[in-house]
């Protein structure tokens, strides 16, 4: 097992230690030594040296040190012969040893050769073959021309079986362990990926880890598929393959990104060819996965700035607490750049270049784009408006761990809502302690403005006012024998809600109103149906809380439209001061335990007949 002295020696010779590094760190050239960011601790300034001639790395600030084999070592998890012959492999050192070599690292290296060999295997399938044509021709209707291709290696995985595992000729276990295929139930070794463009996944040092592979467009007059293919597939985690660190690109995005300090990331393969397109070579997306901390580690030894750029809607919903932990404990900047709802960079790219570069250009911190997000869809030409606004707005700077950040934060948004800015510091204290503020529940006016700035936000940050309708479509769901004939779409001023439950209540089966719904509403519908009700079975009637609940704000909302009319001298007074009246009443009677389900059928019925005469 042992490996000869002199052997070693050869391979630390024969390892350009700037080059293995330098694939894991950002080395700039200064003097006769190279320095970065630490690898092993985080910091700041540079302070990690690695000095070519003697093949060292030295850390002036955690004191770590060693040669090109303690650096693969520590930084990959390997025993010190395993480290050997990673770097043996790597300078093409065929090393002496034992057979009974262990088995990860030979593993290692049959799987990155099997990979390879099969993304050389696509790409010429796509260079030249004639199964590729319709390929060839999508790509090129999507605007990639052939240095394109080459560029990113792009390739073509045939419409058969078994064409590249014929062709790999491996074993079935490294065929296996590789993603690359699968013993079928016949025995025979089959191709994971059949009929896709296939876009090669490198590591930082540019060797093929992985795949990931699209169907081509359905051609227009052909027969739809008895299955739907998922639009992409991508190799399973493997030895050579970690989702979690890989980043798409980084190959080939690395010398711009350490260039100019900053990373762009997006969410796809085609965005990231885009934006070397668009000339921002230094973009990478994550491989069908969130953006995970293992992510960050690595960006941050590249990058001090990372620009989000997905789809608006998806910044949104990925704003975590953990991006700004994550800022913190990598110091690393993270940044929005705000894209047209509904486009993605790859769109953008190939509508106007120019405005993609602009939208890098202008991204803005993380919290700052999440606030700005509140207020721009917020009515900040009401009272009610404003402190709306304030009230969204604070939940979203509660979530920032820096209590001098929160607070500037704080100040603009009391400007922009005219609030006093102590005031707003008393519930960002609240806030930040998880309570819920009840007061603001009332829904004191109405419009079509702020249902909108209510459903956009919701995504984000879940609103206390929409919990009632929350429940309501749980046992919506999940007893619809006890909402049978009480439910009623006009009961959910939240729009998703209201939508989802028009959906619900207009199909057979739960299936049947997620297909049918429009994206936020079937969203909403798959939350409810994984979400168990909160009922208490002991009580005679659980569900008239909640619609209970439901009617009190309609008729909050409706009484205030109608005092707003009076103000205005709209309409007949005494009719609407009759109704205020009647609605007062029912309110009142809905609390009482002997009047309420009259109360409820009472509302429900004025309800359906006063939407109808608003309506027609
Ligand atoms: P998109 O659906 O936005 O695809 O998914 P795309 O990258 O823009 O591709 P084009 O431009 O329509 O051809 C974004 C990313 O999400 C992952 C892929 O990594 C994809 O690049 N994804 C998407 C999957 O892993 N599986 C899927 O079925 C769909
Ligand atoms: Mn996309």
């Amino acid at each position: 097992m042992a490996v000869p002295p002199e052997e070693i020696a050869q391979v630390r010779a024969a390892t350009d230690i700037v080059g293995l590094i330098g694939e894991q760190v950002a080395l700039k050239k200064a003097g006769r030594r190279w320095s970065g960011l630490c690898p092993f601790h985080g910091e700041k300034s540079p302070s990690f040296s690695v000095n070519a001639e003697e093949g060292l790395f030295y850390c002036f600030g955690c004191h770590k040190s060693g040669d090109a084999i303690t650096f693969v070592r520590e930084t990959q998890g390997l025993d010190f012969i395993d480290a050997v012959r990673l770097l043996a492999d790597r300078s093409g050192i065929i090393l002496h040893e034992d057979e009974k070599a262990s088995g990860a690292s030979k593993d290692r290296a049959h799987l990155l050769s099997a990979m390879e060999q099969a993304v050389e295997f696509f790409h010429q399938r796509l260079l030249s073959s004639p199964d590729a044509g319709r390929a060839r021709d999508y790509l090129r209707s999507r605007g990639y021309d052939g240095e394109t291709v080459r560029e990113f290696k792009l390739g073509w995985a045939p419409d058969e079986w078994d064409h590249l595992a014929k062709h790999l000729k491996v074993s079935d276990e490294i065929l296996e362990k590789s993603g690359l295929g699968f013993v079928n139930r016949r025995g025979r070794q089959q191709d994971f990926l059949r009929a896709r463009i296939v876009f090669p996944i490198f590591d930082p040092g540019g060797r093929a880890i992985a795949v990931g592979g699209r169907i081509l467009p359905i051609e227009p007059g052909a027969p739809l598929p008895e299955r739907p293919e998922p639009k992409y597939k991508n190799s399973p985690e493997t030895p050579i393959y970690s989702k979690r660190r890989t980043l798409y690109g980084l190959n080939w995005a690395k010398k711009a990104i350490v260039e100019t300090s900053e990373i762009i990331v997006c969410e796809g393969y085609t965005d990231v060819i885009a934006f070397f397109g668009a000339q921002l070579p230094r973009a990478v997306a994550t491989c069908g996965t969130a953006l995970a901390e293992e992510h960050f580690a690595v960006m941050r030894n590249f990058a001090k700035r990372i620009v989000l750029a997905y789809d608006a809607d998806a910044a949104g919903q990925n704003a975590t607490s953990r991006v700004y932990e994550w800022e913190r404990k990598h110091d690393i900047d993270v940044a929005v750049c705000q894209l047209p709802v509904g486009t993605d960079p790859a769109d953008l790219a190939r509508k106007d270049p120019g405005a993609l570069r602009d939208a890098v250009a202008n991204a803005k911190p993380f919290l700052r784009f999440r606030v700005d997000r509140v207020l721009d869809q917020s009515n900040l030409d009401t009272p009610e408006g404003r402190a709306r606004a304030a009230e969204q707005a604070l939940s979203v700077i509660a979530e920032h761990p820096d209590e001098l950040v929160r607070d500037q934060y704080l100040i603009d948004v009391a400007d922009h809502c005219r609030l006093d800015a102590a005031m707003l510091r008393d519930r960002l204290v609240k806030h930040r302690t998880g309570e819920r503020i009840l007061a603001t529940h009332e829904r004191t006016n109405s419009g079509q403005a702020e249902r909108s700035e209510e459903r956009s936000e919701q995504a984000v940050v879940e609103d206390p006012r929409d919990r009632p309708g929350l429940e309501a479509l749980r046992l919506a769901v999940h007893r619809p024998d006890l909402v049978a004939g009480r439910l009623e779409a006009f009961l959910f001023s939240n729009e998703d809600q209201h939508k989802a439950a028009e959906v619900l209540l207009a199909t057979e089966t739960v299936a049947d109103a997620i297909a049918a719904a429009p994206p936020a509403a079937a969203a909403l519908l798959r939350r409810v149906t994984v979400e168990e009700p909160t009922i208490d079975e002991d009580v005679s009637d659980p569900v008239g809380p909640v619609i209970a609940q439901l009617l009190r704000v309609l008729v909050r909302q409706r009484i205030a439209e109608l005092q707003l009319g009076l103000r205005r001298g709209e309409g007949d007074v005494s009719v609407a001061a009759k109704t205020i009246g009647a609605l007062q009443l029912a309110i009142e009677d809905l609390g009482n335990e002997e009047s309420t389900v009259e109360a409820e059928a009472w509302l429900l019925e004025w309800f359906a007949h006063d939407l109808e005469g608003t309506d027609a």
